[in-house]
């Protein structure tokens, strides 16, 4: 049986990144997939230190964006995954099979860990809990953004080698990424990084929730280059190829065809076009979310209802990894 398994962590506002990488396939595979789980993997979030009162606000803010963005809770189990325990218990089993030296040549674990002094373990062993979230469920396809490729072939990795050491449990777990040019989406200050929540500047990022002007004035500040022309070249143009990008994302053309349509525009009045082209696609997004945000109760209610369902279908692996392993008879 398919089925289908994502997460997103509650560390800050969704931005465009998190939409054209994973949210708006999402949405598609709820349509086409019966087995839907998306999850609000607030037990990731705390890797790095967050405030507490934030902390809940954000998994709120998170649901309800989730929700605007057209998650249907009738056709996708959305969650917390606080709320079920197994994701934490299957990571302790699959932490006592991978070894630290895979763990340390994660690309995201040296990133992160470069900007932290003193590391905690929670960063070192998250790739481990996203293995969990994800063969706890006995997931098939994987939707995630190009950054998650790592962490994905270290599930596949930890499915195969539980399979064999205790006996067949786990299918392979599918990453499905874009093949467009949204897989991954750059920092709107320095394109040759990813657009990220955790980056402190703003302007580097495209909320799903910024104003008219916001996106307006965001977009105006994007690092480009001296360059005039509209141009698609991501390698030696990261910074005008970026606003393509994003530009097809919100359009669905291709490169060429954004690039043919800007003809005799310089950058500075590209950067209009594609603003209004933002603006268009996430105005009845902001309103969803904003008027969801007023009704804390019905949030907390859809992942109450979630985490049951999720519940109900973790139990049953871990009672078989229970068996398999030896903790029970
Ligand atoms: P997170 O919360 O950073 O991002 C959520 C999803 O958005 C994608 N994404 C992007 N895609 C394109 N361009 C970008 N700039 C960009 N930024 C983010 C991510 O690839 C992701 O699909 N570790 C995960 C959360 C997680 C998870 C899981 C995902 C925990 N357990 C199990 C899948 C399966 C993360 O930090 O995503």
């Amino acid at each position: 049986m398919e089925r289908v398994f994502s997460g997103i962590q509650p560390t800050g506002t969704l931005h465009l990144g998190n939409y054209f990488g994973a949210l708006k396939k999402w949405v598609e595979l709820q349509e086409t997939c019966g087995s839907v789980l998306y999850s609000i993997v607030d037990l990731h979030s705390i890797t790095l230190p967050q405030d507490p009162k934030i902390l809940h606000r954000n998994i709120l803010e998170v649901t309800a964006c989730l929700l605007a963005c057209g998650i249907n809770p009738q056709k996708s189990i959305l969650f917390q995954q606080s709320k079920v325990s197994q994701h934490a218990e299957l990571a302790w089993v699959l932490g006592c099979m991978t070894t630290m030296a895979r763990l340390g040549h994660l690309p995201q674990f040296k990133e992160k860990s470069a900007s932290v002094k003193d590391i905690p373990l929670g960063i070192f062993v998250y790739p481990v809990l996203q293995s969990a979230d994800i063969l706890v469920y006995k997931a098939t396809k994987v939707p995630v953004g190009e950054d998650q490729l790592q962490h994905l072939q270290l599930a596949q990795h930890l499915a195969k080698l539980f399979n064999s050491k205790y006996g067949k449990l786990f299918p392979h777990p599918k990453a499905l990424i874009n093949d467009d040019c949204t897989a991954r989406l750059r920092s709107l200050r320095d394109p040759t990084k990813k657009m990220s929540k955790s980056e402190p500047d703003p302007k580097s990022r495209i909320d799903l929730t910024d104003s008219e002007e916001v996106i307006l004035e965001k977009v105006k500040k994007a690092v480009t280059d001296f360059e005039s022309a509209v141009t698609w070249d991501p390698k030696n143009r990261p910074g005008v190829s970026n606003l393509i990008a994003i530009h097809c994302g919100m359009t669905g053309k291709t490169p060429e065809e954004i690039v043919q349509d800007a003809q005799g525009l310089d950058t500075g009045k590209y950067k209009l076009v594609v603003a209004d082209a933002i603006n268009k696609v996430l105005q009845p997004i902001r309103e969803e979310t904003m008027r969801l945000l007023k009704d804390p109760p019905f949030l907390e209610q859809i992942l109450e209802d979630g985490s049951m369902k999720a519940s109900s279908i973790a139990e049953d692996t871990w009672e078989s990894v229970r068996k398999l392993v030896g903790l029970s008879s």
